[in-house]
């Protein structure tokens, strides 16, 4: 007696598909799973039996001694976590005949319980998009991972509660319904706007040029790193810049959802993540939580801010090594991680902000206070951002101590709500700018497209012919300085870059102290 029933693996952000064979027959009592099972594939087999015996299901229902032999194929793909334990449970029900179904178009995921309840499953996202891909038309999940699923539309959700509903539903005694089809997003949007924070830029007295890189980089996707003395209010600045960003569309939500479903930070209350992501890791990080990897390689907080902010305070405290590995992702927008298992390619599409002090101490060039370091300790502090990293942040502004007159004054700030309507406007303007090319934003722009949508006239070409020489720009910051520019103009609704324009890009590239 056997059965084959289906299921899916993760591997990277994509789900495979994953055949589950059991097989019963005669000899020593027995129950293996073969077919590169992970640690919690092989414990399984426990959960798997309690799970039967409380479900009131026979275990040997032959009353005899059984060998029970389950293959999880193919056997190139390691399996992880404890989603199998529902097809294998299942798999067995139908080569004990104790249920009776066709196995050819259902899916099945989930972790048992000893007492056969099922509990969550991380990247259900993932697995029931490849579901509806590859034709399946029922996925049995488990009932607090069915609100998440249910986002993938045009297939038939069945939320399982436990393994006695599988039995009943396949012995036609009580029925599994459909999860109705999903209206989150909507809802989801809704609460965000109720959500209000106590952030908001109106509360941030003056440091308008940060605020306006800011706002450049919300519009265009640039880089910024924050410079300057302790208590600026860099950090503040940063924590605020959500409140500027754009609303997701639907799919860039999906795609950010389903990420963190894989990761297994998606919360049930929340199925889906509206938000763009802020993500601001410690600066005792690790490369690999930084990156991503594990032999199971799971995503880092690169890929976790993809679409988002990942914000770096105090960079040069992060370990030279771990500022490095931004470099890949800083050009192309992604990360591969090679493993011995395979290789596998995450997302990594962010805004960085980074912040620090210009010296240990923190009061290099400041008009009032003495710095204290000595020329070898500031070297040493700015060496831990290498130029390579440094190339590929397009906005640098000081963030310079605040005066007692601007601190105290009673004019607000303009509000976030109002700067975040003028980046949409400007991104709507990249959206018709790059139609259907794949590129979403000005900092995306491929060389090519840089010389198609950034024309210079004869003045600015002069302008940046000069800046190329005098501060010995390389070939990506003179690309990285059109693309702010192009953003400038976006902002002010330009059809091209004017010389203004251009030179508001190119002081962000010049440090002052450089
Ligand atoms: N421009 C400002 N407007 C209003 N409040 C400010 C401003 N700058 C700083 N603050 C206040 O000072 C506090 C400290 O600022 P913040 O933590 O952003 O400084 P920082 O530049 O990050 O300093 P450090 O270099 O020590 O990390 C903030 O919590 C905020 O309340
Ligand atoms: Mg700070």
């Amino acid at each position: 007696m056997s059965s084959k029933v289906f299921s899916a693996a993760i591997v990277g952000l994509e789900a495979s598909l994953v055949e589950v064979e059991v097989d019963i027959s005669g000899g020593l009592a027995l129950f293996n799973i073969v077919g590169l099972p992970g640690k919690a594939v092989a414990e399984s087999k426990e959960r798997v039996s309690a799970a039967l015996k409380n479900s009131k299901a026979e275990m040997y229902p032959q009353k005899k001694a059984q060998r029970i032999t389950v293959n999880l194929a193919p056997a190139d793909i390691k399996k992880q976590g404890s989603l199998y334990d529902l097809p294998i449970a299942v798999g067995y029900l139908l080569a004990s005949q104790q249920i009776y179904f066709d196995s050819g178009k259902r899916l099945f995921c989930g972790e048992l319980s000893l007492n056969g309840k099922l509990r969550h499953v991380n990247g259900i996202l993932a697995i029931v998009d490849f579901a509806k891909k590859h034709g399946f038309e029922e996925v049995y999940l488990p009932k607090i991972d069915a609100k998440e699923a249910s986002l993938i539309r045009g297939l038939k959700i069945k939320s399982v509660e436990n393994l006695k509903n599988i039995i009943e539903h396949f012995n036609n005694t009580h029925t599994i319904e459909d999860e109705p089809e999903s209206y989150l997003f909507k809802k989801a949007l809704a609460e965000e706007e109720s959500e209000k924070g106590f952030l908001d830029f109106a509360h941030i007295c003056g440091q308008e040029q940060a605020k306006r890189a800011l706002e450049l980089a919300s519009a265009g996707g640039h880089n910024v790193l924050f410079s300057g003395p302790p208590g600026s209010g860099k950090t503040i600045l940063a924590r605020t810049f959500p409140t500027i960003l754009p609303k997701m569309e639907i799919e860039e939500a999906l795609e950010v959802t389903r990420i963190f479903s894989i990761a297994g930070i998606l919360t049930p209350e929340k199925p889906l993540l509206v938000e763009r992501p802020f993500r601001s890791p410690h600066h005792s990080a690790s490369n690999i939580s930084l990156i991503g990897g594990g032999s199971f390689p799971k995503p880092g907080e690169v890929t976790l801010s993809h679409r988002g902010v990942l914000f770096l305070d105090e960079f040069p405290e992060f370990s030279g090594k771990a500022i490095e590995v931004l470099r890949q992702p800083m050009e192309d927008g992604y990360v591969t991680i090679s493993r011995a298992a395979g290789t596998v390619r995450f997302p990594a599409n962010f805004i960085l902000i980074a912040a620090m002090n210009p010296c240990p101490c923190g009061n290099l060039n400041d008009p009032l206070k003495n710095c204290t370091c000595t020329p070898s300790q500031i070297a040493s502090y700015r060496r831990k951002i290498s130029g390579p990293i440094l190339d590929r942040i397009d906005i640098h502004v000081t963030v310079a101590r605040m005066e007692y007159e601007k601190l105290t004054s009673k004019t607000m700030g303009e509000p976030s709500w109002q700067i975040r309507e003028r980046v949409e406007k400007a991104r709507k303007v990249q959206r018709k700018r790059f139609g259907k090319s794949g590129t979403l934003l000005n900092s995306d722009m491929a060389n090519l497209q840089v010389k198609q949508f950034c024309e210079l006239d004869n003045y600015s070409k002069n302008l940046m012919k000069n800046a190329v020489n005098q501060y010995h720009l390389s070939a990506r910051s003179y690309f990285r300085i059109l693309k702010v520019a192009r953003t400038v103009a976006d902002l002010r609704n330009g059809q091209g870059i004017s010389q203004e324009d251009l030179a508001e890009a190119i002081q962000y590239r010049i440090k002052e102290d450089s």
